[in-house]
């Protein structure tokens, strides 16, 4: 395997930001166990095992993406085959299978979901197959309630800035500031995120983790074409 990129170097000392370092204990790290207020964020078609477990490592949770229920018991070994850290598996609707969500429930620390309205069956599935963590990325405040009434623990806010599938449709600040008021878990803030500078601005503003998705794609550890990675 390729040598492992220094995450929490990479969060907690990146040079134009020395002077802001992140605090390492939030809602979110007391929640999922980890040791960094940093979420992977799943990654359709090029989030890999060695990437989740690369972050978990590092101390954030690492994600990875749903599949069969044989993909998910097998993305689940090799990354647990490479780190004692948080792993996660995330299902995007409506693609989900519900024996997978039972597999990713018994063997992962957290079961996400997202991309559909959320929905207390597939939460139960997940929670009667023995998973201690569920959460739901969403794009609304009204949404993120939503997701707290299905049973959820924490809630990811989307905002427009993110890569891949989007469904926010306002800029984060916003997004996480309305959603904040909205519900009483931890929240944690997606989209645009690549500095620790702005990893600071957003716990400082009441998130309890940043999950970033782009800037991981140029990790050695993932399956992006080197094309996509350019800059
Ligand atoms: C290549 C790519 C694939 C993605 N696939 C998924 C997915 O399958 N499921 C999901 O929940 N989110 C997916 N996302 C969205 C991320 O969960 C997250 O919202 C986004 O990456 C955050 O914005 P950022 O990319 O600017 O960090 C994807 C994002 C990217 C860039």
């Amino acid at each position: 395997m390729a040598a492992k990129p220094d995450y929490s170097r990479l969060i907690a000392t990146e040079p134009s930001c020395r002077n802001r370092r992140v605090p390492s204990r939030s809602s979110f790290t007391a929640l999922v166990g980890c040791e960094l207020p940093l979420q992977l964020a799943v990654l359709g078609g090029v989030g890999t095992p060695a990437l989740a477990a690369a972050v978990a490592d590092a101390g954030g949770l690492g994600m990875m993406p749903g599949g069969s229920p044989d993909d998910v018991d097998r993305f689940i070994a090799q990354a647990r085959g490479a780190t004692r850290g948080r792993i996660g598996v995330g299902f995007l609707m409506p693609f989900v299978s519900r024996d997978a969500v039972a597999v990713a429930g018994r063997e992962a620390d957290v079961v996400e979901f997202f991309y559909g309205d959320p929905d207390a069956d597939l939460v139960s599935i997940a929670r009667k197959a023995g998973a201690g963590i569920v959460s739901w990325q969403t794009g609304s405040a009204e949404e993120a309630a939503a997701a707290v009434r299905a049973g959820c623990d924490f809630v990811v806010v989307q905002g427009t800035e993110a890569g891949g599938h989007v469904r926010g449709k306002q800029r984060l600040d916003e997004i996480l500031r309305e959603t904040l008021r909205a519900v009483d878990v931890p929240v944690v803030a997606a989209s645009g995120i690549g500095t620790v500078e702005r990893t600071a601005e957003l716990l400082a503003a009441g998130a309890g983790a940043v999950r970033v998705g782009t800037r991981f794609l140029a990790a050695s550890e993932c399956d992006a074409h080197p094309r996509y990675v350019e800059p």
